[in-house]
Formats: C-alpha cells, sequence, structure tokens
C-alpha cells in the first residue's frame, strides 16, 4: 500500500478523494487549512513551504502520489488569492514534492482544474504567461485589474470569474507542458488533470446550501445530474494507481458532458502543417 498527498482533505472533492484512497488501504496525508495532518495555507509562499518540509518529515522522503485539490470558487473576494492558491500552490507543491514522488518508483500526481477554464469566455492570455513563468507578484496584480475592469452584475455574482477561468487554464496547460519533461516523464512519473464540471460541493453550493435544478442551471448538462464528490475521487483513485503508467499529461473532463456540449468540435484539433 502506498503513500498519498491530498490537498484540500477536510470538505468536498478532496474529503472523497482521501476516503477512497484511506479505504484502499493507503496511508494518506491530509492538507488543508483546517482538520487535516498538515494545516497549511497554499495559497501563501511560506504555507506551501512549510507544507512540503512537513510531508517530507511524515512521510519520510518517499511519497506514491499527490492530489492536488485545494482550491477555491469564482466567488472569492479577491482575485489575487485566488490565482495563489489555484494556480501556485499546486505548482509549488508539485514541484516540492516532484523528488519524493520520484523515490516512489511509480509516482502519480493528479490535479483539479476546471471544465471553467474552456467553458467561460474569459481568459486572460496576459495572465496565462504571467504564471507559467511563475511571477505570482505580477500575476496577482494582473488578476486584481481585470477583477475591478468587471461589469457590476458579473462582479457582484462571481467578482473572481475571470481569475478563476484563467488560473485553472494556466494549470491544465502547465500540466501538459510539465508532464512530458525528462524531470517527470524519465523518471516514471506521470501528471495527470481532472478539469470537473459543477461538483454538489460546499464551494458549489455556496452560503445557501440548497441543490440548484441540473435543467435551469447556467450551463448544459447533457446527463441531467450535477457530479458528486465521489465522481471526482473515482477518477482521482484511477490516476494514482501504479497501473496508471501510460496517460501522462492528459485533462480529463469530469462534467457530465458539459464540454462537449459547448464545444463539441474542439477535439481533436487537427495538427497545422
Ligand atoms: P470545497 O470548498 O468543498 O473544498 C476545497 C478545500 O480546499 C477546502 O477544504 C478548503 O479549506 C481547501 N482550501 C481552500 N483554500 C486553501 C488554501 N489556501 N490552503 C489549503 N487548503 C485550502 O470545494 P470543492 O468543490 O471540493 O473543490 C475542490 C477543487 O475543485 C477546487 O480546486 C475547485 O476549484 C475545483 N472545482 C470545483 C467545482 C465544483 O463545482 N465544486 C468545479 C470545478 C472545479
Amino acid at each position: 500500500m502506498g503513500t498519498h498527498v491530498v490537498t484540500g482533505s477536510a470538505s468536498g472533492m478532496g474529503a472523497a478523494s482521501a476516503a477512497v484512497l484511506a479505504e484502499a488501504g493507503h496511508t494518506v496525508i491530509g492538507v488543508d487549512l483546517r482538520d487535516a495532518e498538515v494545516v497549511a495555507d497554499l495559497g501563501t509562499v511560506e504555507g506551501r513551504r512549510g507544507a512540503v518540509e512537513e510531508i517530507l518529515a511524515i512521510s519520510g522522503g518517499t511519497l506514491d502520489g499527490v492530489a492536488a485539490v485545494a482550491g477555491v470558487g469564482p466567488n472569492m473576494a479577491d482575485a489575487a488569492a485566488v490565482v495563489s492558491i489555484n494556480y501556485f500552490g499546486p505548482v509549488a507543491l508539485l514541484e516540492g514534492l516532484r523528488p519524493a514522488l520520484a523515490r516512489s518508483g511509480s509516482g502519480r500526481a493528479v490535479v483539479i482544474g476546471s471544465n471553467s477554464s474552456t467553458t467561460v469566455p474569459m481568459i486572460d492570455d496576459g495572465l496565462v504567461d504571467l504564471a507559467l513563468a511563475g511571477d505570482e507578484e505580477t500575476a496577482r496584480e494582473r488578476a486584481r485589474a481585470a477583477q475591478s475592469a468587471l461589469p457590476p452584475k458579473v462582479a457582484e455574482h462571481a467578482p473572481s470569474i475571470c481569475a478563476y477561468a484563467t488560473s485553472k487554464f494556466a494549470l491544465a496547460r502547465w500540466v501538459r507542458r510539465t508532464a512530458v519533461t525528462p524531470e517527470w516523464a524519465r523518471r516514471g512519473l506521470v501528471l495527470n488533470a481532472v478539469a470537473p464540471g459543477a461538483v454538489l460541493t460546499p464551494l458549489m453550493l455556496g452560503s445557501t446550501g440548497q441543490e440548484p435544478d441540473p435543467e435551469a442551471f447556467a450551463t448544459p448538462l447533457p446527463l441531467g445530474v450535477f457530479g458528486r464528490p465521489e465522481d471526482i475521487a473515482f477518477w482521482v483513485h484511477q490516476f494514482l494507481k501504479p497501473e496508471a503508467r501510460f496517460t501522462t499529461g492528459a485533462v480529463l473532463y469530469v462534467d457530465g458532458g458539459t464540454d462537449a456540449a459547448m464545444r463539441p468540435d474542439a477535439q481533436p484539433t487537427a495538427m497545422t502543417p
């Protein structure tokens, strides 16, 4: 049995992923702001550094899997925090834990993106570039500037929508670029992303806790249902198995068909000559 790290383990998809892994007999090191083996704020540089140090101490320096699930949604008041938590958090954690994953001989990593990265038409290319360049300070400034330029109606309901969709877009791109580098691919490490759609978690249900009507939802749900945290945990578990050795750099939509319904012809994209 292996040792796996799950961030965001105190709630929603992270809690469901930790439960599935524990049920399968693995040791799970949960990381969260509260109620976790490692309590850390992954939105800050010091929090990420401390988390990596503690995880290495608890695990003895060898890990079989990391599931970077922790994140926030588009209703967060500060767009800069969204970029730090949703993009720089998972990237720093995975970079910090990569040597420990390599030591296992079959290290696996999976990050949680979002289908908002391809279904929300508000991707800020400049912010994507800053994130991929690792420039957190300027990325945070740019996210705040984009937030202040939002139309009032959008800002009222989803003040961080641009930062949210863009941070998840950048994260998916980071996964695709990073997974094929020798540091990952030639060390037997696989790195993939799951892009959930609307999943019934505290993040999605917000302050009301009320499940909306799937037929009246803002984006299409061809399967006619919302996702449950277990639907995401299932794929997290699959991607962390040693047998999952020939898939890397993938972004798997687990969204009830939303992305396919909104952009049926976006994939496959033919290679340009
Ligand atoms: P949730 O709110 O139920 O769980 C998120 C967990 O992350 C919480 O336990 C929270 O304390 C932790 N977290 C937040 N900020 C943190 C920080 N700075 N440091 C450490 N831990 C932190 O939310 P849910 O829905 O389970 O979200 C999981 C992931 O799925 C997130 O990355 C979210 O962006 C993403 N997502 C969620 C969707 C949904 O419909 N629920 C849709 C698409 C993506």
